[in-house]
């Protein structure tokens, strides 16, 4: 989706919009901070647009997920014959941004190795590319960041340099949460919905005053992005032109406030309760699996213990894995390379023979899953 503007009638949205401004014009690098979903990528690419470089590339990287050595020759670039896969020379992904920008998403997570290549970068414009003994210099390319986690916090416990966030952070764009921007709710939700009927082909719904309230008074855990899967939900299962109450999903209309706090739900196993916040409330893996594996409040035990729930489903296939937990298909590789990683990757021979099974989880997720692959044939 190409955004000309932002969506929102907050102050907050109208805060943002002015630092995208000044933040087009000035060319100064910036940072832009908020939770999941809250739209840090759009306000990356319409700083992008908004400046005198808009006519050369903007090239995106993923920090998170992608092992170091990878990495670094994404960045970077490789000569061939570095390493076993380096058939040819390969012009890394800041080359390409020569003139441009580029947006590196997750910066939180890079190592504290990439963490110095890319501060020595920004200091002279100097790359390496892996293997190579020359250096590159002069390179001019804008940096963008994003996070989601703290980095303050991070700098605390040693594992985000401080020199690097004051290069980085020169202009802050702080994006609240949608919860603490109602007033967004009505403006995003129509805009989103008919965003989704022109995909799918259908006359844009009315939807009911009382609904209306009632997306209003959630508290969107996964912000924007979870407000445009409810959206795009509600609307293949709407069965007339006006939604209603009884259309929305159980979370929302306030059946139980939230999945972690209704007591029948907390004693079920960790990894049945994420499963369904991915399949049933349209979070995505990296909000609700990654970020808390990495940061340490999940085991081993329990993310291997998704997997498997997760193939159960899916009968041993991987990609179809990605899809029920709420990524798009282009993010397969990343979190394979981040299961291997960490030692999770499970062989799905064994879920090949098992049935599906049929309760009422596992259906929740497969009439989720069937949403999903209703919207990749789209
Ligand atoms: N103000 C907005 N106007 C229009 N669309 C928005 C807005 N904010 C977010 N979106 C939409 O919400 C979804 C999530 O936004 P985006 O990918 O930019 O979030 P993010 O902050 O980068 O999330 P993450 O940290 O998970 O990467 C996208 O589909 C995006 O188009
Ligand atoms: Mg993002």
């Amino acid at each position: 989706m190409k955004h000309k503007s932002l969506i929102g009638e907050s102050a907050a949205i109208r805060d943002v919009e002015l630092e995208i401004e000044c933040a087009g014009r000035s060319g100064a690098k910036v940072l832009i901070t908020g939770e999941s979903g809250v739209g840090k990528e759009v306000v990356a690419h319409l700083i992008h647009q908004r400046s005198d470089r808009s006519h050369r590339p903007l090239v995106t990287i993923n920090c998170a997920g992608v092992p170091e050595t990878l990495l670094e020759s994404e960045l970077f670039g490789h000569v061939r014959g570095s390493f076993t896969d380096a058939h040819r020379d390969k012009t890394g992904y800041l080359e390409q941004a020569h003139g441009g920008t580029i947006f590196m998403d997750e910066i939180g997570e890079m190592s504290l190795r990439m963490q110095a290549l890319l501060l020595r970068f920004m200091e002279n414009g100097e790359i390496q590319p892996v293997g190579s003994g020359r250096t590159q210099s002069m390179l001019n390319v804008r940096v963008i960041a994003a996070t989601n986690r703290d980095l303050p916090a991070r700098i605390a416990d040693k594992t985000f340099r401080e020199d690097l966030y004051y290069r980085l952070n020169v202009i802050h764009v702080a994006i609240p949460p949608l919860r603490e921007r109602r007033e967004d709710v009505r403006p995003l939700w129509d805009h989103l919905l008919r965003a989704l009927c022109v995909v799918h082909h259908v006359p844009p719904p009315h939807i009911s005053e009382s609904a209306m309230s009632k997306l209003i008074a959630y508290d969107w855990p996964g912000n924007v992005r979870e407000l445009r899967n409810v959206a795009e939900r509600v609307l293949l299962r709407a069965q007339s032109g006006e939604i209603g109450l009884s259309d929305l999903p159980r979370e929302i209309t306030g059946q139980f406030s939230s999945v972690a706090s209704a007591p029948k739900v907390a004693q079920r196993p960790t990894s049945d309760v994420l499963l369904e916040r991915m399949t049933v409330h349209g979070e995505s893996f990296w909000s609700v699996v990654y970020e808390p594996f990495v940061s340490r409040d999940l085991t081993r035990e329990d993310l291997r213990a998704i997997i498997a729930r997760g193939l159960e489903q899916t009968k041993g296939n991987y990609k179809l894995l990605i899809m029920l937990f709420n990524l798009p298909p282009s993010d397969y590789k990343r979190v394979l390379n981040f299961l291997r990683k960490y030692d999770c990757h499970m062989p799905f021979q064994p879920f090949r023979s098992v049935p599906a099974q049929l309760g009422s989880n596992a259906a929740a997720a497969n009439s989720a899953w069937s949403e999903a692959r209703v919207g990749v044939r789209r």
